[in-house]
């Protein structure tokens, strides 16, 4: 059985203070009303880490996550954030190349292969995201553009570390547009996605590798999409800034 994963990404949203509040707001309402075994997943700002990381001690459904990570170890990098100054403050898992950062930060394919193994080293888990531009797929070029991202970051690493990752399918399309891709589409891709694990790691790796969809995924189409036989749970965007909404995503799991 594979895991069935929720996670939040707050992106450069919420303040000190508002940030703390919509923390303990998901945390509540999770508390009182989510059953079973979904993984939550809280991913706010640097600045919000190590509040919200205690206010999750002792929580076993609620876990904390980063957005990104330097690709450096430690030394004279100014302004960023190191895998292990995270884990520091109780980060689990670090979202790595977001489309975000690979647009706007030119985050290209060999430096997120470099953060994985930076992330696997400190023994954090990786959400690995990738996707395709909407010309892309117009061009019918998805599912190539996509191999080539996991081929990239993804295929030197062993058995031991591929076991850890979680891959998130965000098409850039759907990234905050309002518009998600559908069910069939993302079922398709998903298991794409899957196969192409498969023909690299062997069947019994690529089975147990959680692939969340990520792009417009709301509490009205969070059920839908969850049903797809690939789709194991979300990388929720600005619907995660709402508590209602978000803990109603994590209960259609
Ligand atoms: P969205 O963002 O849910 O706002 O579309 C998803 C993401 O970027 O992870």
């Amino acid at each position: 059985m594979r895991k069935k994963i929720v996670a939040g990404n707050w992106k450069m949203n919420k303040n000190y203070s508002d940030g703390l509040k919509l923390a303990s707001e998901i945390i509540n309402i999770v508390n009182d009303e989510v059953t079973g075994d979904v993984i939550t997943i809280l991913i706010p700002s640097y600045i919000h880490l190590n509040s919200v990381s205690k206010l999750l001690e002792g929580n076993n459904k609620i876990f904390l996550g980063a957005q990104n990570c330097s690709f450096e170890e430690k030394g004279a990098y100014t302004g960023e954030i190191s895998a292990d100054m995270l884990r520091s403050c109780g980060v689990k898992y670090i979202i790595i190349g977001h489309s975000e950062r690979r647009k706007y930060f030119y985050e290209d394919d060999k430096l997120l292969a470099k953060k994985i193994s930076i992330v696997l080293k400190n023994e954090l888990i990786p959400i690995f995201c990738c996707g395709e531009l909407l010309q892309e797929r117009e061009q019918q070029m998805h599912f190539d553009v996509v191999a080539q991202q996991l081929e990239k970051s993804l295929f030197n690493l062993d058995s031991d570390g591929i076991k850890k990752v979680i891959i998130a399918y965000e098409p850039v399309w759907a990234i905050g547009t309002g518009v998600n891709a559908n069910l069939e589409q993302a079922q398709e891709m998903h298991a794409y996605i899957r196969g192409t694990m498969e023909k690299k790691f062997g069947k019994a790796i690529a089975e147990n590798i959680p692939i969340l969809y990520g792009g417009s995924c709301t509490a009205a189409n969070a059920s839908s999409l969850f049903s797809a036989e690939d789709v194991d749970g979300g990388l929720i965007g600005g619907a995660s800034l709402k508590s209602r909404e978000f803990v109603d995503i994590i209960k259609s799991i």
